[in-house]
């Protein structure tokens, strides 16, 4: 496709007149790193073809960088580079501010400032978001502006577009998603190449994948903040962080994916909110799903989000969980709706959390000891014939039922036994009495293991 001098698009064969009425969209960039970079290079590349699509150009016209002759690489002499970013939210020939500079204190304040000035905003940070969403998108309603923010759910995945309009028919019964690129990679690489996961982690953050504290990525931080997100959106709930139950896959061991995957599991970080009878479950960890599940057939830095809904039933969305371009797909995304609300009133814009600020209301959350899954447990023994019935009065003790028991010799030759259980649903609190009863048992050589099972049905 190109544009003639009169403004009008070619395309293939076709000649399409597609005159831009509305002035270029400014948009000031704060941030030039794997993400700003990426968006700055696809805005280049496909200018035209987004045009087209939108009616008006959208012209990267300031940029906050912290390395002047890094970003002149980049950006050439197109552009006015910036130390202090605060110069582009208090600037007036500025409409719309991407923020990719990640972190929750400067970002806070340069966002609520560019609104406070009346401007949009767009940005792919979901820790600002999880933790301060709640003063952001008031601040934003206020000023009648957008804060928009796919880039920061599961990056190419336009999942938020999804819940927030496409399934806006639907009462959401539950979202179940592999929203963490890093994560997925490292127990990819786990399983399939026997890398450790120190190597596997370095990979990552090699390629781009990881956050600026990784630490983020392997607790399940990151994929807490952005359940948050994906949570408010499915249920008209107010972001609320600090209620999701966070776990990561430091404590997993190679041991658990082996006999998961000869019980025909794979082993997942999965984050999981769902609406019960006692409130909404929202909870981050190492998840055991049927390996014929499509969701364990998501490899590598790929995510996938299923949304279980009483009329469309169970879809699902997947895609490049990090990376640059990825990211900058969805950031150019939420550039293009800024653009066509020009001259549309507030009131009647899609709203931030896919629900009216008036119908955001929050809903119990339930206690992890009140939770009910399935689970997998397992005990290494040294002597089964004893351990085995030992096992099952424990389970037997606190009300847990056992669908399935394995006993398994270990790979190391020493005469030790993996005792592995899957039990049918029960309460947390129960597991947990069946693990400290474990603990006790003198037969039993290391800890105690455990492992949420999910069906996904
Ligand atoms: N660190 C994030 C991940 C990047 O690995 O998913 C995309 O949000």
């Amino acid at each position: 496709m190109y544009q003639d001098h009169q403004g009008n698009f070619a395309c293939g064969p076709f000649h399409v007149a597609a005159p831009l009425a509305l002035p270029p969209l400014r948009v000031g960039l704060l941030g030039l790193g794997t993400v700003g970079g990426g968006t700055y290079r696809v805005l280049q590349r496909n200018g035209n073809v987004i045009a087209a699509r939108t009616g008006r150009r959208i012209a990267i016209t300031m940029v906050a960088v912290r390395n002047r002759t890094r970003a002149a690489s980049v950006v050439g002499d197109d552009v006015a580079l910036v130390d202090d970013p605060f110069l582009i939210v208090n600037h007036p020939d500025i409409d719309v501010v991407v923020e990719v500079i990640g972190g929750t204190t400067l970002a806070r304040d340069l966002v609520l400032r560019a609104i406070a000035n009346g401007k949009h905003v767009v940005t792919a940070n979901k820790a600002l978001l999880a933790e301060h969403g709640a003063e952001i998108f008031a601040a934003a309603h206020v000023q009648g502006v957008v804060v928009a923010y796919e880039g920061a759910v599961a990056v190419s995945i336009p999942i938020i577009k999804a819940l927030r309009e496409g399934l806006t028919a639907n009462r959401i019964e539950w979202v179940v998603g592999i929203i963490n690129g890093t994560t997925n990679f490292i127990l990819t690489q786990m399983r399939s190449h026997g890398l450790g996961f120190k190597a596997a982690l370095e990979e990552a953050q090699r390629l781009g994948y990881a956050e600026a504290d990784p630490t983020f990525d392997v607790e399940g931080v990151d994929a807490a903040h952005k359940l948050t997100l994906l949570a408010s959106n499915a249920f008209g709930v107010p972001v609320q962080f600090d209620k999701v139950h966070t776990e990561g896959i430091t404590a997993l061991e190679l041991d658990d994916m082996g006999l998961a995957e000869r019980l025909g599991y794979r082993v997942k970080l999965l984050g999981i909110a769902k609406r019960t009878d006692h409130g909404m479950e929202l909870r981050v960890h190492p998840t055991l799903i049927p390996d014929d599940h499509l969701l364990a057939q998501v490899h590598g830095s790929m995510n996938a989000v299923l949304v279980k809904s009483d009329a469309a039933g169970v879809t699902m969305y997947y895609g490049a969980g990090a990376g640059s371009e990825q990211t900058a797909s969805a950031v150019i995304a939420d550039l293009v709706d800024v653009a066509r609300v020009a001259g549309t009133r507030h009131g009647d814009r899609v709203p931030y959390l896919a629900f009216q600020p008036h119908a955001v209301q929050a809903l119990p959350v339930v206690p992890m000891v009140d939770g009910v899954t399935a689970y997998y447990l397992r005990m290494d023994a040294t002597d089964p014939q004893l351990a085995v019935p030992q096992l099952r009065d424990c389970l037997a003790a606190a009300n847990v039922h056992v669908e399935r028991l394995e006993v398994f010799a270990t790979a190391d030759d020493t005469g030790v036994s993996s005792l592995v259980v899957l039990t049918h649903l029960a309460r947390e609190s129960d597991i947990r009495r069946v693990m400290a009863n474990l603990a006790r048992l003198p037969t039993r050589v290391g800890g105690v293991h455990a492992i949420r099972v999910e069906s996904l049905v």
